[in-house]
């Protein structure tokens, strides 16, 4: 996705190599500690840092007042030893005085609440007087780094929407209202698509139409996603604000923003970001849990791809510990390599980790970073300046295109936020989790897939499509048009569901899927906490059921439930069609129950695995040209023959 072959790395003269190195808040710190600095980067092997990132307060300490020298010595220091800058435009923090003087920039909260300065991000994307503020502050810095020979790329803001994705101030309201109007042109068609004849909604005036803020019952679903759309795309063009001065004035310095390919940030829509940025840039923490390696994989995957392909920016992630879940871990022997490698693997050229020096004071203090509290002599330092020897020698990666695999999970933010909205069947359901576990099972199995934007075309043999809630008649036909020529499809329970208005398609679920499927489904049976159902293949279901009936003779059933109120209709059914199919999988099985399934329709589908059969499921395979990343999903030594013993929580990089 995105436009890839507009993409442009970094301003930097040399060979082709991977980037490494963090945020660097020198800032935070006495000037005597900068050169320091610097030499333990080139300890370490730092080849560049993103600088400035929350800087405001220092660079303009009052309105008119500018401050650059101490930046500009950060800059030259990093020049003079080599390290290239990423330099961020400041604007992520407002600096008290900005919003002591303009409290009409701060969030309002659903309820109706300030939002108040204290922490960072606190700004509206939809303020003019907080854009004209920072916008001027842009140009200020541009102009003045833009023959910097330190400067390789802008970073706009830092994650934006981290903490400002949704806004619900008058600003938010007007800004909305004229994002609607040219949605829609007319009241009427508005009215149409919010579906405003239920709960007397209907509109006779632009004026009457608010954000949804916190009201007496539910909320007009409509209204919630458009809101939830029209808040990306606030955002998005704040950050075309942004760039617009940097294109200015720097037109050959590459522009990025940090992406957040997380399970829990969902509010950006990364589809349609990737084709704003110069290259993709994402940042990425592990959350612990079963599938925590996994989940980072599918994270590293799914950005590659929002990449088109071409080489993407790892932004941020930790050397050992964060500091803002409920507990903190250390990361064990081996995690940190294995973690950056993994992102290489899915086509990162550049590793980067938040933060280079750990903070002494402020929220982020027991953040792990590459240069930890302990200083140079510990572990986390020795591993990081190994990663840093070893991604240098691995320049030839550099570059080097992924080699698609043959399955394909397809990703979609707009299923994600209307799947999970209230007053449905259940509010148990998770896309994200649910995206996973056919991942989890893949990786189980030994099969290589790539997880890509719904939006890409659909090329791989297999193409599997969890919880594909909103279904708009194009994506229909996209769907059949890929079954047709003989894809595979294999999609699951609440697809199919709802148009892009999220409307219902009626005649019986899964309204756009229905024929496609050849199959009917009269009224969902979610399953209540703890409740389970057996099927005839010998897996357990959870969380959903359907009251499924097969219409058409192609339909095959796989699977039927033995238990429950749906015992004895179908549980999981295949349609032949010409030499492709589509499979439809009513309940949740998670990754175990999906390693039952899948060998099966993987076999139809000719896909095979290209592990050899005793590192399947033990190790992860993802393939750059010219490089087999073979990558240890265990915690135990695996032998991999000829290609030696892998460590635990080891990659082993192997040419082809
Ligand atoms: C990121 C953020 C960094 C830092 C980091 C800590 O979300 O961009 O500034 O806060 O988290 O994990």
């Amino acid at each position: 996705m995105g436009n890839a072959e507009n993409r442009r790395w970094l301003r930097r003269a040399g060979q082709a190599r991977l980037e490494y190195g963090a945020d660097y808040n020198p800032e935070q710190w006495p000037r005597e500690v900068w050169p320091e600095d610097v030499r333990a980067m080139r300890a370490a092997g730092v080849t560049i840092v993103s600088v400035g990132i929350f800087s405001w307060a220092r660079l303009q300490p009052g309105p008119d007042r500018w401050d650059f020298a101490w930046l500009d010595e950060v800059m030259d220091l990093l020049h003079g030893g080599g390290i290239l800058a990423d330099l961020a435009t400041a604007t992520a923090s407002p600096p008290p005085w900005l919003t002591t003087a303009y409290p009409e920039i701060l969030l309002i909260d659903q309820r109706g609440n300030t939002v108040w300065p204290g922490g960072r991000q606190h700004w509206r994307p939809t303020s003019p007087i907080f854009r004209e503020h920072a916008l001027r502050l842009v140009r200020e810095l541009a102009l003045r780094y833009a023959g910097h020979p330190a400067l390789a790329a802008w970073h706009v803001g830092n994650e934006l929407g981290a903490h400002n994705g949704h806004d619900f101030s008058d600003d938010a309201a007007a800004a909305f209202r004229h994002w609607l109007r040219h949605r829609y042109g007319t009241l009427t068609a508005l009215n149409e698509a919010w579906g405003t004849d239920f709960w007397s909604q209907r509109y006779t005036d632009w004026a009457q139409i608010i954000p949804p803020r916190q009201a007496a019952a539910q909320i007009n679903p409509t209204c919630l996603l458009d809101f939830q759309r029209f808040s990306d795309y606030a955002l998005r063009e704040y950050y075309r604000a942004e760039r617009a001065v940097l294109r200015k004035f720097t037109p050959d310095v590459p522009v990025t923003t940090n992406f957040m390919v997380m399970p829990g940030v969902r509010r950006m829509d990364y589809a349609a970001w990737a084709g704003e940025v110069d290259f993709v840039a994402n940042d990425h923490y592990v959350v612990p849990g079963p599938q925590a390696r996994d989940e980072l994989s599918f994270s590293a995957n799914l950005t590659g791809h929002l990449a088109g392909g071409q080489p993407w920016f790892l932004m941020e992630h930790s050397t050992s510990a964060v500091n803002w879940q409920p507990v903190n871990p250390a990361k064990k022997p081996g995690e940190l390599a294995r973690d950056s490698l993994t992102h290489v693997a899915h086509g990162a050229d550049a590793v980067c980790f938040f933060q280079w020096r750990q903070s002494r004071a402020g929220a982020e203090k027991y953040h792990s970073a590459m240069l930890p509290h302990a200083g140079e002599q510990s572990a986390v330092f020795r591993a990081v300046a190994e990663l840093g020897a070893r991604l240098a020698a691995l320049s030839s990666v550099a570059g080097s295109a992924r080699v698609p695999a043959d399955v394909a999970i397809l990703f979609d933010w707009e299923s994600w936020w209307v799947a999970e909205q209230d007053s449905h069947p259940t509010d148990r359901l998770r896309y994200h989790q649910e995206a996973l576990d056919w991942y989890t099972a893949l990786l189980d199995l030994g099969i290589r897939a790539d997880v890509v934007p719904v939006g890409d075309p659909l090329r791989h043999r297999m193409v599997i499509a969890p919880i594909l809630h909103m279904v708009p008649g194009s994506l229909a036909d996209r769907l059949g048009a890929y079954v047709a020529e003989g894809g595979h499809l294999v999609t699951t329970y609440f697809s199919g569901i709802v148009d892009q208005n999220d409307h219902i398609w009626p005649g019986g679920y899964p309204g756009a899927l229905r024929d496609l499927l050849g199959i009917r489904i009269e009224e969902f049976g979610p399953l209540l906490d703890g409740e389970t159902v057996e099927l005839s293949n010998g897996t357990v279901g959870t969380l959903w059921t359907d009251h499924l009936d097969v219409t058409d003779p192609a339909t095959e059933v796989l699977a039927e439930y033995r238990s429950g109120d749906q015992a004895g209709r179908a549980a999981i059914t295949r349609r032949a069609i010409g030499s492709g199919s589509a499979a439809y999988v009513s309940t949740r099985l998670g990754p175990r129950g999906l390693s039952v399934l899948l060998p099966d329709l993987l076999e139809r589908a000719a896909v095979s695995s290209e592990l050899a059969p005793e590192l399947r499921g033990r190790v992860e395979l993802a393939i750059r040209s010219g490089h087999r990343f073979l990558i240890n999903r265990t915690d135990e030594p695996v032998d991999l023959g000829v290609d030696g013993l892998l460590p635990p929580r080891g990659v082993q990089i192997i040419p082809r």
